[in-house]
């Protein structure tokens, strides 16, 4: 379907919204060609400063814009599931920010609707599109270090963020956890898979919102993962991944890395370094170039970033939530029977 340039349609023009718009300039085969937001001024000003060629004040008037391939949802996560569902239903390609939606049924609803109309539907994990992390996954698939026994992994931002931050503010998905811990979480399950028990301790805000949170996904098969996240403590932001015969240590910033160092045991580290010409490592592009790819392929999801591996980070999300009592505005409860205590 797709056989020019990738037509792009960007929905929310906030912080995120401008470094995947900056990052789809430089692709060449990627066009955006129109943007939306709540606001009709913002979204001129940031159609201008990106070359979109039409601006909308509401998002009906993208999702129906028939000369879009696909629609990038970046407003807060609370709003994921009707901007994303939107799109679906007029026939839009959705890439969702991470975390997807806000729970588990939210991530279900949308699946079910981009199989309803045969839409393609990622969630916007580009950790996984990464080019070092995908080398660790295969090293790691491998046998590298054998059977994988533990897997620990943080990420923490000192703030302050003040109380009307969207990261305070449960109206909008608020907290450390589905923000910051969806990271560790899918780092974990990209190894391991989903875990079959989950357990989980928080501090939480007056709002009610996680301000951080230590979770324990553990296995049947023996591997156990210690994830931390947090939004009143700067983190490392590593990861380490153990198994039986060695073990990976990923430095700060382990979700889009510049090196990753494997100690097989008896033999001396070795170093794996990103390519330079796999840009900044803070640049989102690989995701963008896995939607492309898999849009001209005529695939409805991307083998990088499954529904099925995007529904399982939700349902530990989900399980997480229930232990450390995180609920939502709205929501009847989180869906986490599936997953042992
Ligand atoms: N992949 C990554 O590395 C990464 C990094 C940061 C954030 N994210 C994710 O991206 C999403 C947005 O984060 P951000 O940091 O870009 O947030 P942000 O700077 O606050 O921008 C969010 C945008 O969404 C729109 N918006 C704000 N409140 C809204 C509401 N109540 N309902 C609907 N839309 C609203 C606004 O755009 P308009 O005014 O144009 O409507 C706003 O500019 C979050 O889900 C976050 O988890 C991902």
């Amino acid at each position: 379907m797709v056989e020019q340039k990738v037509r792009w349609g960007i929905l929310a023009t906030g912080g995120i919204a401008a470094a995947f718009a900056a990052d789809l300039v430089d692709l060449p085969d990627a066009e955006i060609v129109a943007v939306a937001s709540r606001r009709r001024e913002s979204a001129e000003a940031f159609g201008e400063r990106f070359g979109a060629a039409r601006a909308y004040g509401d998002w009906e008037s993208l999702a129906a814009d028939p000369d879009i391939d696909v629609v990038y949802v970046a407003t807060p996560h609370a709003a994921h599931r009707a901007a994303a569902g939107l799109c679906l239903e007029a026939g839009r390609n959705v890439l969702c920010e991470k975390p997807f939606t806000l729970n588990l049924r939210e991530t279900e609803e949308l699946v079910a609707l981009a199989r309803e109309h045969d839409r393609f539907l990622m969630e916007a994990m580009w950790m996984y599109c990464n080019p070092l992390v995908r080398r660790l996954k295969a090293l790691v698939d491998d046998g590298a270090i054998g059977e994988v026994r533990t897997v620990q992994a943080d990420f923490g931002l000192a703030g302050p963020f003040p109380p009307a931050h969207r990261l305070r503010d449960p109206a909008l998905g608020g907290g450390a956890l589905l923000d910051l811990g969806v990271y560790p979480v899918s780092f974990a399950q990209l190894l391991l898979g989903e875990p079959d028990a989950v357990t989980a301790s928080a501090l939480l805000s007056p709002e009610g919102v996680d301000l951080q949170t230590g979770a324990v996904l553990s296995w049947e098969s023996g591997g156990m993962a210690a994830l931390h996240c947090s939004i009143v403590g700067g983190t490392g932001g590593t990861a380490s991944v153990t198994g039986s015969r060695g073990r990976i240590d990923v430095p700060s910033g382990f979700f889009h890395p510049e090196r990753f160092v494997l100690r097989r045991d008896g033999s001396e580290p070795e170093e794996f370094a990103a390519d330079p010409a796999d840009g900044p490592r803070t640049t989102l592009r690989h995701e963008a170039i896995e939607v492309m790819r898999a849009l001209r392929a005529g695939e409805k999801e991307s083998p990088l970033v499954p529904l099925e591996g995007s529904l399982a980070v939700m349902r530990t999300l989900d399980a997480v939530r229930e232990r450390i009592g995180v609920r939502y505005p709205g929501e009847a409860g989180v869906g986490a029977a599936a997953v042992a205590g």
